[in-house]
């Protein structure tokens, strides 16, 4: 029988290398802490307890990543990744296998964490075949091709510096072994630092089945110490994340270039120019498009929806057929109706514009009931804020607003009404009328100067 799983995750080293303020836990990959990557795949493993080891930063960590499930244990002194572990150890059941993650080890997938958890009572290593193994522990392997050790970069031999096989970081082993076996680790290599992976050498002493999971790709194994390794882990999850995109036939014009921070589901026959990011929850329906250099987040487009070049898009609910762009910013609580169109330097906030209705240049639409067929014109604004409070402008189906036009809200425009180029509008304007509110021209002549 299997046993319950526990996970320990490593996250109380300094981060020395990153060379920042900012705790390495917290640093963003992919628009998510690095921690975030860890836990995520912890909590799709179904652990019955999850404890994260923190220390450097420990209160902005938990800050950071609150409820959950959590069970955070503080390592006050960072004495090594033998010396985080044994401070979790307490609070892991004896019966359970422990799968230990490395904060700092973002990649790995779900598949392979499965793998590793799913021993029973060997001690189960990750390692992967890297075209650069600078810096990372090195798998050594008997003539018989059976693991011997763990060696770290800092304590190898030239020799042993040439193996490219290294040691991922995740590793699993049954709960009161593992507590035994920590017991026996000492301070060891130039750092005088307790070794987790020492645990190795001492399953090999007792005869205790060492096992090696190879991971699929050389991109699983991406430890982050660095910046470089950071934007390294980065373009791997980039490249990853355009990658499961393109298997459901989204066409992308460079998935080096397309950024993703969140979900993103998809209908067909979607595409998605140079230079796109997508923040949180976005959907694209059925042939929608963004141009290049857009940045959508928490937005939806419904089918044939169209977002051109250099567009901020915020909160959005675009409707079929839609246009927005170029260079337009719609901010939560912008819905377009179906064949509706917001032009170049135009704002929407908290607007609906009806279906087939038009902004299609430098105009401002806060807080608006559009209507259907609208047509506003250039450099229309709608006067939303008194200084206090935010007011509602309501404009009927069919309606006409002529340019420059500010509507002093709260006012009402009726359905099928033409307001004249330059007016500002205080008052109801009522349906199917001209309205205008503006000075008469005049024309004096010129005083002789
Ligand atoms: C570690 C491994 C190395 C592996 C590499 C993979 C050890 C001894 N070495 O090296 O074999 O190839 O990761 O990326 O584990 N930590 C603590 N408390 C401490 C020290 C470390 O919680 O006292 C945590 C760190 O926050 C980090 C992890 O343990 O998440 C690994 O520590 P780090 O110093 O980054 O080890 P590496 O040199 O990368
Ligand atoms: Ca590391």
């Amino acid at each position: 029988m299997a046993r319950p799983l526990n996970v320990v995750i490593l996250a109380a080293g300094k981060g020395t290398r990153m060379r920042s303020a900012l705790p390495k836990p917290l640093h963003l990959l992919g628009g998510k802490p690095l921690l975030a990557h860890v836990l995520d795949g912890a909590r799709r493993l179904k652990a019955q307890r999850m404890v994260v080891v923190c220390g450097h930063g420990a209160d902005s960590l938990r800050a950071a990543f609150p409820g959950l499930g959590i069970e955070w244990v503080v390592q006050a002194e960072q004495l090594g990744s033998g010396h985080a572990v044994i401070q979790a150890l307490p609070k892991v059941d004896p019966g359970s296998r422990v799968l230990v993650l490395y904060g700092d080890v973002p990649l790995v997938r779900h598949e392979t964490l499965t793998q590793l958890a799913g021993g029973r009572d060997d001690l189960t290593l990750l390692t992967a075949e890297v075209d650069d193994p600078f810096g990372y522990g090195r798998i050594a392997r008997n003539s018989d091709g059976f693991v011997a050790g763990i060696v770290e970069h800092a304590d190898a031999t030239p020799e042993q510096r040439r193996i490219r096989e290294i040691n991922v970081g995740p590793m699993a082993a049954p709960a009161k072994w593992l507590a035994n076996a920590c017991r026996l680790l000492k301070p060891t290599g130039v750092k005088q630092e307790v070794y987790i992976t020492h645990t190795v050498d001492i399953a090999l002493g007792e005869g205790l089945a060492v096992r090696a999971v190879r991971a699929r790709d050389a991109d699983e194994a991406l430890g982050v110490n660095s910046p470089a390794q950071l934007a390294g882990a980065w373009g791997a999850l980039r490249r990853r994340r355009a990658e499961a995109l393109m298997e459901q036939g989204v066409r992308i014009a460079d998935p080096h270039r397309l950024e993703i921070r969140g979900e993103v589901t998809v209908g067909r026959d979607v595409f998605l120019d140079v230079g796109v990011v997508l923040e949180g929850e976005i959907r694209l329906g059925d042939g929608a498009s963004i141009g290049p250099y857009s940045v959508v987040s928490n937005s939806s487009l419904d089918a044939d929806a169209r977002i051109e070049a250099h567009c901020v898009v915020d909160g959005a609910d675009i409707g079929a057929g839609a246009r927005v762009g170029p260079f337009a910013r719609l901010r939560p609580g912008a819905q377009l109706g179906a064949e509706s169109r917001v032009g170049n330097f135009v704002e929407v906030k908290n607007s609906e514009l009806g279906e087939g209705a038009k902004a299609s240049h430098l105009s401002y639409v806060g807080d608006s009931q559009v209507g259907r067929n609208v047509n506003i014109g250039a450099g229309v604004i709608t006067c939303n804020y008194d200084g206090r409070a935010k007011h509602r402008t309501v404009i009927g189906d069919g309606a006409f607003i002529g340019s420059g036009v500010e509507l002093v809200a709260p006012v009402e425009v009726g359905a099928g009404a033409v307001i004249g180029a330059g007016s500002t509008i205080t008052k109801p304007a009522p349906a199917k009328q001209l309205t205008i509110a503006r000075s008469r021209q005049k024309t004096l002549p010129l005083k002789k100067r």
